[in-house]
């Protein structure tokens, strides 16, 4: 049995989409546009940023955005600025029809498919955003210049879609976290939301990069899930230990061969801060290389 705390949700897209298909946005006007017409009419619009190849966990931050605002703008645009050099940006799964098919069954009202001459026109940008501050540790020290990258184009996204409310998943909690300072300290009019991870039947969080992974690789990417659930259960249980909730998750994580551990932490849920002895709350997060597969997840405890 695993997932203690973790809802396993239905397929969130009908067999048969019945709404009306999405209003395709493809410049920074029509974007402009688009937000006026609903802003004029007194409705809010909702952003949920993506980079494609959709799958529920994506679709569950559309139903979520539908509950905070009026209208709902989904973006999909693999932003260069967030990978690394010999990273995946050219072999990043595309399915563009398929994605289409996905938010109109999930009530997107406009679908923002921008090229990369639209965001960086210039070809880069000049200016940079950052929070060094939580730049420091879990996904940074590997990937230094991905959160950049993706402070960037999120701060672009927001003034380019005029959105009221934007929803990120709480799966790449570093990313939320990084959003939200950026949002705060630069008074972006935008409401921030978190909506809850969400996990294959087995365990496994979703990911669009779980394609990647051969039948082996997929069941040892069991281990991440495993090993934070044991972690929860301990925690239910009135272990409040951060090393000893730490160690249960890294000896699973061991336990799996071939997968190369990137970090196992323990830290504090709103700084991100290593945490170490007795705690009230604390989040679990790690990242495990599987090949050429990187994957994270987390639990929050507390
Ligand atoms: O989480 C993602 O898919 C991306 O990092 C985001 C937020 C769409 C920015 O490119």
């Amino acid at each position: 049995m695993h997932a203690l705390t973790h809802a396993v949700v239905e397929p969130l897209v009908p067999a048969v989409a019945l709404r009306a298909a999405p209003r395709l946005l493809r410049t920074v006007a029509d974007c402009r546009a688009f937000a006026a017409e609903h802003h004029a009419a007194g409705r809010t619009v909702a952003l949920v940023p993506t980079m494609g190849y959709l799958h529920d966990g994506h679709l569950s931050l559309v139903a979520r955005a539908r509950e905070e605002a009026d209208v709902v703008v989904m973006s999909i645009y693999v932003n260069p600025t967030q990978f690394a050099a010999g990273e995946d940006l050219d072999t990043y799964p595309r399915d563009e029809a398929g994605d289409l098919a996905k938010a109109t069954a999930a009530g997107c009202a406009a679908v923002f498919l921008p090229t990369t001459d639209v965001i960086y026109p210039r070809g880069h940008s000049a200016t940079q955003v950052a929070v060094p501050a939580l730049q420091q540790t879990l996904c940074a020290v590997d990937r230094p210049t991905h959160f950049p990258g993706v402070a960037l184009v999120v701060t672009k996204l927001f003034n380019i879609t005029g959105c009221d409310v934007a929803v990120f998943g709480e799966k790449d909690f570093q990313q939320l976290a990084v959003i939200r300072r950026v949002t705060e300290d630069l008074n972006l009019p935008v409401r921030v939301v978190g909506a809850p991870l969400v996990r294959e039947p087995d365990g496994l969080a979703m990911s669009s990069r779980n394609v990647y992974l051969g039948a082996e690789q997929r069941r040892e990417a069991l281990a991440l899930s495993q090993g934070l659930f044991a972690a929860e259960g301990a925690w239910l249980a009135g272990e409040r230990d951060a090393d000893r909730l730490k160690r249960m998750v890294e000896l699973r994580l061991q336990q799996a061969h071939g997968g190369i551990i990137d970090y196992c932490a323990a830290v504090d849920p709103d700084d991100l801060v290593p945490v170490t002895g007795e705690v009230d709350r604390l989040l679990l997060a790690v990242a495990v290389r599987l090949g050429k597969t990187r994957l994270i997840d987390n639990v929050r405890l507390g």
